[in-house]
Order: structure tokens, then sequence, then C-alpha cells
């Protein structure tokens, strides 16, 4: 198994491309401006991420120049959930966030637009994302927080492996209330050794 390296993850990163079922995680560009303003049109996906509750294109490239500055100053990778066969289409967004890192452990936080709901791609990107974090990151730690009623986001979690190991009582600020959130995890030495199911994907294409 690779070593975790700590200087390897050091700024500026390169958000790569990666295929996942029937998803292309890559980095944004300003072409995906569409997707920003469905995204902002949600009631929550702007209350859980800095995509604009009001849209205006002026705030879209900003939102977008944001996710580049992310990389450079090495603080994550953030992608588009696009579409594989028409990687232009954006159908969502994915972070894996590396602020804690030096603890040897990084945050996942992903949307769908709601038109693009109901076809589990948030889960084929959250594999996807897994596999490049223990694949060639190494991080040893993923984790992620879900809210209680939020079912969608805590299957895709549980499709790409991750167990819930606590319920952390008003852990999280959203729309100015303190709020309930689970916290799921899944280790690199887990996800390797106990858990190679994580990897299977249905119909033989390669994660
Ligand atoms: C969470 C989210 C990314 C999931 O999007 P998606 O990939 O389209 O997910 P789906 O709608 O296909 O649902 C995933 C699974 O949950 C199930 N599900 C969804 N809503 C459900 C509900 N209310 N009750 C039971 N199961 C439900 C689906 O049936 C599906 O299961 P399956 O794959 O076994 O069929 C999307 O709902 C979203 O962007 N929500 C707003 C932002 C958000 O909550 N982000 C996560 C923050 S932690």
């Amino acid at each position: 198994m690779t070593p975790f390296d700590l200087a390897a993850l050091a700024a500026p990163l390169t958000v790569p491309e990666l295929p996942s079922g029937p998803v292309l995680l890559r980095p944004f560009a300003l072409s995906d401006l569409p997707l920003i303003r469905q995204a902002a049109a949600d009631p929550y996906i702007p209350a859980v991420t800095s995509v604009p509750a009001h849209y205006s294109d002026h705030e879209g490239r900003a939102f977008i120049e944001r996710q580049q500055r992310q990389a450079e100053d090495g603080d994550g990778y953030s992608f588009v959930v696009a579409d594989r066969s028409t990687p232009v289409r954006g159908w969502g967004g994915l972070g894996l966030w590396l602020r804690e890192i030096e603890n040897g452990r990084a945050a996942l936080g992903y949307w769908i637009t709601p038109s693009a709901r109901g076809k589990n791609l948030a889960g084929w990107a959250l594999r996807g994302a897994v596999t490049f974090a223990f694949e060639v990151l190494a991080i040893p730690r993923l984790h992620l927080f879900v809210e209680p009623w939020n079912i969608a986001s805590q299957r895709t979690a549980e499709f790409a492996g991750f167990d819930r190991e606590a319920h952390l009582r008003g852990w999280e600020r959203i729309d100015d209330a303190q709020r309930d959130m689970y916290a799921y995890a899944l280790l690199r030495q887990e996800w390797n050794s106990s858990r190679p199911g994580t990897r299977a994907v249905p119909g033989g294409q390669a994660v």
C-alpha cells in the first residue's frame, strides 16, 4: 500500500478527470455557469455550499473561480459531476477538502441539481472520489456529514462504502439554526482489506 505522504498534497493541486460509472468528475470551467444557475435555484444547495443563493452571471463566475483557487491554494479538489458520455454537461458538484489533512483525514461534500436526481449520480461520483483519495492520494480517513432527514445523501454515502459512526447534536449552523448531523466515515485500510465490495461496479464498468 502506498504510504500517506503529506508533502504530495502541497499546493498547487491539479484537479484530475475521474470516470466512475455514468459520471465523469472533472474540473470546473466557465462553461458551467448554467449548472450553477440551476444549483442556486435549489432551496438546500446554497445553504450547505458556497453556491450563491441569488444567481447572477457575476456571482456564478465568482463561484467557479473560487473552485479553481481552492486547488491552487491546496484547500482541496472541487469537481463537476458531469455526464461521462457528454462531459460538457454538468449534473452537480463534489468537493474533496483537505483542511484537516495534517491529521490524515479529508472531508467530502456533494450535490446534484434537482432535474438530474433519482439516478444515484452522487453515489457514483462519491465512489470515484473515494477511489482517487485512497488509491492516488493515499489519504487514511475520509468523512462526511449528513442531516438525519437527508435519506438520499445517507444512501449515497452507504453506496460508496461509508459507515455511520456518530450522531452529532447541534453540530453545524445551517440557515441560522444549529443542526444535528450524522458523521459517516471510511478508512483506507478497511476499504482495501475488508470492504473490497465498495469497488465492485455492476455491469463491469471500471470505476
Ligand atoms: C443528496 C443528493 C446529492 C443525492 O442525489 P442523487 O444521486 O440524485 O440521489 P438519488 O435521488 O438517486 O437517491 C439516492 C438513493 O437514495 C434513495 N432515496 C432518495 N430519497 C429517499 C427517501 N426520501 N427515502 C428513502 N430513500 C430515498 C434513492 O432511492 C436512491 O437509492 P437507490 O440507489 O437504492 O435506488 C441530492 O439529493 C442533493 O443534491 N441534495 C441536496 C444537496 C445535499 O443534500 N447534499 C448532501 C449534503 S450531505
